[in-house]
């Protein structure tokens, strides 16, 4: 069996032995498919989706950070497991996308516990005024090792960060191009800083779960 099979039966075993996709995120993945077939791949998914619910649920974050919305799919994964007062934060540099997320959150039933803020990252970050109890970073890579310095200070202690593609397509192995440089970077600080205790778990593309414990 050639390695690509192996990989994608091993995909196909993964889904079949994970709880279903529930309808509404259903819709949302399919339609997503269909309006940005080139960019569809940015999107968590199933069964990752599903997986940021689990981390955010047993959590129960009073403030979530998203770092990259895009269609606000991991939106509503995450703020599923906002506690009763909780409130999200979501960061998305596309306006174009504006009415296509509050439409999705609106069919979730999360929209008035999420704030979405268009505009850069780099920008938007550092004026926050929260402390997070979770963030998950998922937007442009070369900016990771920033965000993860940015977001430092703003963790609440024992806080989750939740950081996106971190295998890269295993680019990260033997990294050359900036984005694997960057993500290399960014794990190689969240493995040996003693303000992080970090696993980097080879789901999909690879997600690093590091709890603030400086
Ligand atoms: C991988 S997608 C996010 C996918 C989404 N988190 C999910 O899992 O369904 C990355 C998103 O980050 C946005 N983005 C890229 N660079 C950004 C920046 N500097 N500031 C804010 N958003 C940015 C892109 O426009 C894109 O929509």
């Amino acid at each position: 069996m050639l390695w690509e099979e192996a990989i994608s039966s091993v995909a196909e075993y993964v889904i079949k032995h994970s709880s279903t996709e529930d309808s509404v995120l259903r819709e949302i993945n399919e339609e997503t498919a269909r309006l940005f077939p080139e960019a569809y791949s940015m999107l968590s998914g199933h069964p990752q989706g599903l997986f940021l619910e689990m981390i955010s649920t047993i959590k129960k974050p009073k403030y979530i950070l998203e770092v990259g919305t895009f269609v606000g799919y991991s939106t509503i994964c995450l703020a599923r497991g906002l506690n009763d007062k909780g409130r999200l934060i979501t960061i998305e540099k596309n306006k174009e996308l504006h009415d296509l997320i509050r439409k999705n959150l609106k069919k979730a039933g999360v929209e008035e516990r999420v704030l979405i803020l268009f505009g850069d990252a780099m920008e938007l970050i550092p004026e926050l005024p929260y402390s997070f109890d979770l963030v998950f970073i998922d937007a442009d890579k070369i900016h990771y090792p920033d965000y993860v310095q940015m977001i430092e200070n703003k963790m609440t202690k024992g806080g989750v960060l939740l950081v996106d593609n971190t295998l890269w397509g295993g680019e990260v192995l033997n990294p050359e191009t900036p984005e694997a440089k960057a993500i290399h970077k960014t794990n190689e600080y969240l493995a040996s800083s003693d303000k992080w205790k970090t696993v980097l778990v080879p789901m999909r593309d690879g997600i690093t779960i590091a709890q603030f414990v400086g």
